[in-house]
């Protein structure tokens, strides 16, 4: 039974639109002080439509306002998934005296697909640039998401972007004039699909740094749909060259809903943001008059693990993190508790099996834990409404489970918000975004296998 306009899940700290359809998060840069996410949003509905970018800021990465709509489709076409740079040095020339530009590149989706560019000096309004496409299609159909970002090898501007099975790396002293610098993909794949939404960046290591590539790829419904993949691996300046076994290519998040994800550009830690959905099921949530939630940022580090060398990890950024509080009312237990809030951070400590259960009145239940075999595992099957799209209910949209890459004692990391909830283990090694409908709140929560302290948000 749908809970469809039966009540709000509207999430608290997740970002979500005011109205209407949203998907990738877009163009996030720094500046000023000031987080802006811009986003794919089809402004005239709750499905997906021509895509334009909607916009919010804020200065902590969990109270949003909304902006209004920055950039809409034209002559060229639908505005679709891009990347912004703050111009400091007002490279592009797109500044004036005194006022550097954020200077945005999107993919204008028309007749093929082709990287535009658009400015703003005052952060909410856009102009296009008058001589757009800046990068104009080579012959292949998928050609889009370009991802700026300052090279440091070179000392100039790069971006990558995804050309159907591989991506593509461009350079340019302005952001207007772009060559080609090299190639890479689609060896180490998951599963057969299409790249979308690249991103590179350095990340420190013990003894100096490796970089980055992560790949949103869209596969078959029974590979899971979407997988978001991260190779690591160095930066020559031209071209990403991968340094990890290609069977190690791992996942950004093991979760049924982590798509599209990307870091701010401009920012002072690597912050992370991804879209919490799935292409599968995306457009029919039972979510009422929006219809897209982004996960909660993240900032990444890398991490050595006993067996499998470096993984990408991560720590949530939280409205309140209780390590750090003596204010905010937290209590530790084991058991079973009634649960009175519908957003809350529930921190596990243990060193075997654990189970989490949450149950509301009529008995819908959301489980994971970590079983014998060391699996971190999250169990949604009887978690709320499942029948608003057939790949909801099949097996691998279900249920999930991954071996740890560490063994003994761990803290398991549960973030709930109203219907997102997001776990980490392992400082974030491992991590699992999935989106939850249950018809009532849930009013219990009991913990096995280790003792637990929530936190009410
Ligand atoms: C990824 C994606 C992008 C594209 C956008 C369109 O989710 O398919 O490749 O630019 O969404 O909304």
């Amino acid at each position: 039974m749908s809970t469809k306009g039966k009540r709000d899940f509207r999430p608290q700290f997740h970002f979500t639109p005011a109205a209407n359809w949203m998907n990738d998060p877009n163009g996030m840069v720094y500046e000023n002080g000031n987080y802006h996410l811009f986003y794919q949003h089809y402004p005239k509905g709750t499905t997906p439509g021509p895509m334009h970018w909607g916009h919010a800021i804020s200065t902590d990465l969990l109270t949003w306002q909304h902006r209004p709509v920055a950039i809409a489709p034209d002559e060229l076409g639908v505005i679709f998934s891009g990347s912004a740079v703050y111009d400091e040095h007002n490279t592009s020339g797109l500044g004036t005296d005194g006022q550097a530009p954020i200077v945005a590149m999107y993919t204008s989706h028309g007749e093929c697909e082709q990287q535009s560019v658009a400015y703003s000096l005052d952060g909410i309004h856009f102009t296009k640039y008058e001589q757009n496409p800046v990068i104009k299609n080579p012959g292949i159909t998928d050609f889009r998401d370009p991802k700026m970002f300052w090279n440091p090898v070179r000392g100039c501007w790069s971006l990558v972007l995804a050309a159907k099975d591989r991506v593509h790396f461009y350079a340019s002293d302005n952001l207007l004039d772009w060559h080609k610098t090299g190639e890479f993909g689609p060896e180490g794949n998951l599963a057969p699909g299409i790249w979308e939404c690249p991103d590179l960046f350095p990340l420190p290591t013990r003894d100096g740094e490796k970089w980055l590539l992560l790949v949103s790829m869209t596969t078959t419904p029974e590979q899971g749909q979407i997988i978001p993949q991260y190779f690591i691996g160095d930066f020559d300046g031209n071209t990403f060259i991968n340094s990890q076994p290609f069977d190690e290519v791992a996942r950004v998040d093991e979760g049924f809903d982590h798509y599209a994800g990307v870091t701010f550009q401009n920012a002072p830690e690597r912050i992370f943001l991804a879209w919490a959905s799935n292409w599968g099921y995306a457009a029919q949530l039972p979510t009422g008059d929006y219809c897209g939630q982004m996960s909660l940022a993240k900032s990444l580090k890398l991490v050595e693990t006993p067996n499998d060398g470096l993984r990408l990890g991560g720590k949530p950024i939280l409205p309140v993190d209780q390590s750090e509080s003596e204010t905010i009312p937290h209590h530790s237990f084991t058991g079973e508790q009634p649960l009175t809030s519908e957003t809350f951070r529930l921190v596990l400590t243990a060193d075997g099996p654990s189970e989490i259960v949450l149950k509301n009145q009529s008995g819908q239940m959301l489980t994971l834990g970590v079983n014998q075999q060391n699996e971190f595992y999250i169990d949604r099957s009887k978690a709320g409404a499942d029948d608003f799209h057939p790949q909801f209910q099949m097996e691998l949209y279900q249920r999930r489970s991954y071996p740890r890459f560490f063994n003994g004692s761990y803290q398991l990391d549960l973030i709930f918000d109203v219907s997102v909830v997001e776990a980490f283990i392992d400082q974030g090694t491992r991590s699992y975004t999935a989106l939850i409908f249950p018809d009532t709140p849930y009013n219990t929560i009991s913990v096995t296998g280790g003792s637990a302290t929530i936190t009410m948000l």
